[in-house]
């Protein structure tokens, strides 16, 4: 650079601590404003009539979720920096490539896939991805006694955990596998429970068209109103949730207190 170059080219203040401050503010403030959540609830509840989470690939594998949880998640990975990601609910494979390929950019780690029902072919997807080396599937109920104890000899002792709960979206399934699960998150680390979207529906906007039917009050967000009660050892971290609006999982992001 010419000294005349170097002149001319203006001298900024380093702004990175304000510019994180205002979207604290802003983020928290948008959390607040219930007709906004209503307005983007009755949008994302729209578009889910054309099948919208299913409209989505990472590394070429259909991940079923609105893209603010997915870039909520990789915020989270980025932060926490887990060793170990388990979830429940694996399906065609792609969220738990993307939980492997974020642990990849951080040159670590592994992901545990849960799934009662594991189809032939979506496994070949996940076991001949170039992420497969950090994924292990277990298939078996996510609740199942048997099913709990072959995860739980996945983790290794120490290690830095996150849970992420996506499976059977029941009150009673999803409170039996926080109730289980819950444990291996480590402090400090998340917990995600999906589609807590299903308890913050209006009288008719509940899906019919899925396989499963789960209305207000028998869904994921009860499940989680009835374990905060039960466990203080979790907290549902306000910054997150506040900007999850076009998402399935408003409220579900929890976070375990560092004692
Ligand atoms: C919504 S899909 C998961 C989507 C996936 N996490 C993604 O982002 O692409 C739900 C999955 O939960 C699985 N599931 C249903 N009941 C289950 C149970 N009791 N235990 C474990 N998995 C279950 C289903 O087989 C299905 O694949």
């Amino acid at each position: 650079m010419t000294g005349e170059e170097s002149a001319s080219k203006p001298t900024w203040p380093d702004d990175r601590a304000e510019f994180e401050a205002q979207r604290r503010r802003d983020s928290l403030a948008m959390g607040e404003d219930a007709a906004l959540f209503r307005e983007a609830r009755d949008v994302v509840m729209a578009a889910d009539r054309h099948r919208y989470t299913y409209m989505w690939s990472w590394m070429g594998v259909p991940i079923i979720q609105m893209p603010a949880d997915i870039v909520a998640t990789q915020e989270i990975v980025w932060a926490t920096k887990p060793d170990v990601i388990v979830e429940t609910g694996v399906a065609r494979g792609g969220s738990v490539v993307f939980y492997a390929s974020m642990l990849t950019l951080l040159g670590k780690g592994k992901v545990i896939g849960v799934d009662v029902d594991i189809r032939a072919h979506n496994r070949e997807t996940i076991e001949s991805h170039p992420m497969a080396g950090r994924i292990s599937l277990v298939e078996g109920s996510s609740t199942d006694p048997g099913t709990i104890a072959r995860v739980k000899a996945l983790v290794p002792p120490g290690a830095s955990t996150m849970l992420i709960l996506d499976s059977d979206h029941s009150k009673a399934h999803v409170l039996a596998e926080l109730r289980a699960l819950s444990p291996l998150v480590t402090p400090g680390q998340f917990l995600i429970v999906a589609d807590t979207l299903l308890g913050r529906l209006d009288a008719g906007q509940t899906p019919t068209t899925r396989a499963k039917f789960w209305p207000p009050g028998d869904e994921p967000l009860a499940a989680v109103h009835q374990f905060l009660i039960e466990n203080d050892g979790f907290h549902c971290d306000r910054e997150i949730n506040a900007k999850m609006i076009l998402s399935s999982s408003p409220g579900g992001y929890l976070r375990s207190r560092v004692k």
